[in-house]
């Protein structure tokens, strides 16, 4: 905003100063800023900030926040005699949770966007019930550490400085290397000591996502997302992003995956009438991943999307998705491809990052195009929020035939606990 500020000033005083040189606007021939001079210049500056504006918002890429109330409680207003916060606090308190699985299960999860994290910058980032530093070397390699600094528990992300691959703790200045943890130098003292060390944690940068590998019996990676997805996104450009909290287990979410009849009662009419079909399989050699394909016909080809493109008037639309792990979801639309994060923040907490990829990126129509069907991904999503955030956990739920996709999903997804997953601790009710 300072930076089109600066340009508007700059050109508006150019401008201003040309018109009254050449005689198009009035003014004394021994004085500079004369009235018309002064009201010519504030009109460009304006002008030129609202077309810097226009064309950002059209051309630049677009992001959005959701709203835990609005997205998932339906709380828009303070409901009487409360404040919307209390109103939101209270839906939480009376919820029942249900017989939840643990809440943290194994695999790679997102922590950041890689674009949140720069060359020899340090961000703290709580998730899955770690504390952490995640930092990026001068190499531009990212490390993962424990936050708190093993001396005197400072946090190494809050006013850390990274130095070469390493991290340097803002308190006493004790030095400590990114991939292993080590401790290097200690300013002050003779000798460093061997066991002086930092907790880390694998880290694998993938699909525009830093992601951090959990595992509750501490065991090794056994798969990594796989690349192609970034051979796809690669022919295609970034639309932009959209990031919400949601209240509730990991589990619900990715259920999703599997639960082919509420599209049609969730993601049916937002947009435009639609009927879905579907199935969910595991991948054939790599167990970790769940695909789930499905397609939709639409009743009436005349939507609103065929005014924009062809392709939108096709009655019938395929939908790609792969699920690798708890963490992350590729949805492929067929053009445009759709890349989700979804990272437990706390036992039942879940922080959701949808980003939107597509291979139409020239002209004005596919760039505001793009921004609508981002818009419109975020509205037929807020249908699953206000599901998740509500919902109790069924250990043994009532299934008809139709459901196989979701009782298979819950089998594929139990591959993701193990002995020590962490399980729900509430705090004991009677103490608040
Ligand atoms: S607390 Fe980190 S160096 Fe002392
Ligand atoms: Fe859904």
């Amino acid at each position: 905003m300072a930076h089109r500020l600066i340009v508007s000033f700059v050109v508006a005083a150019l401008g201003a100063s040309f018109m009254s040189t050449s005689g198009l606007i009035a003014s004394e021939s021994n004085k500079i800023f004369t009235l018309p001079v002064l009201v010519t210049f504030g009109l460009l500056v304006g002008l030129t900030y609202l077309v810097g504006s226009a064309y950002g918002a059209i051309f630049g890429e677009y992001y959005f926040y959701g709203d835990e109330g609005r997205d998932s409680y339906l709380i828009r207003k303070a409901p009487a005699g409360m404040t919307r916060e209390t109103g939101i606090a209270e839906m939480k308190r009376s919820r029942k949770v249900g017989a939840i699985p643990p809440v943290y299960p194994n695999g790679w999860f997102a922590v950041l966007r890689s674009e949140e994290l720069k060359k020899m910058e340090t961000k703290y980032v709580h998730a899955l019930g770690l504390h952490l530093a995640v930092f990026r070397g001068e190499s531009g390699k990212v490390y993962i550490t424990d936050a708190y600094c093993p001396h005197l528990g400072a946090n190494l992300a809050i006013g850390g400085k990274v130095k070469g691959e390493c991290i340097e703790c803002p308190f006493h200045g004790w030095t400590y290397r990114g991939d292993d943890g080590k401790c290097v130098k200690i300013g002050y003292a003779e000798k460093v000591p061997d066991f002086v060390k930092v907790d880390t944690h694998q880290c694998h940068e993938i699909a525009g996502y830093i992601c951090l590998w959990f595992h509750a019996e501490k065991e090794e990676p056994s798969w990594f997302p796989l690349q192609d997805v970034e051979a796809k996104m690669s022919t295609m450009g970034k639309v932009g992003f959209f990031e919400a909290y949601v209240e509730c287990h990991v589990q619900d979410i990715i259920e999703n995956g599997g639960d082919i009849p509420h599209l049609n009662v969730v993601h049916g009419p937002q947009i435009y009438d639609k009927h879905y079909t579907g199935t969910f399989e595991v991948h054939e050699t790599k167990k970790h991943i769940g695909i789930t394909a499905s397609s939709f016909v639409r009743k009436d080809s005349k939507n609103i999307w065929s005014y924009f493109s062809p392709e939108y008037k096709k009655q019938k639309r395929e939908i790609y998705q792969e699920q690798h792990g708890p963490g992350l979801c590729f949805v492929d639309f067929g053009k445009e491809l759709l890349v989700i994060a979804n990272t437990p923040v706390g036992p039942l907490r879940q922080k959701l990052t949808y980003v939107l990829y597509s291979p139409f990126t020239k002209g004005l129509k596919n760039a505001i195009v793009n921004k609508l069907r981002l818009y419109f991904s975020f509205l037929a999503l807020q249908g699953d929020f206000v599901i998740w955030a509500n919902k109790t956990y069924l250990s043994k739920p009532q299934y008809v035939k139709e459901d196989s996709p979701t009782v298979a999903h819950r089998r594929w997804f139990s591959q993701f606990y193990t002995e020590h997953s962490p399980r729900y601790n509430p705090p004991d009710p009677l103490q608040w």
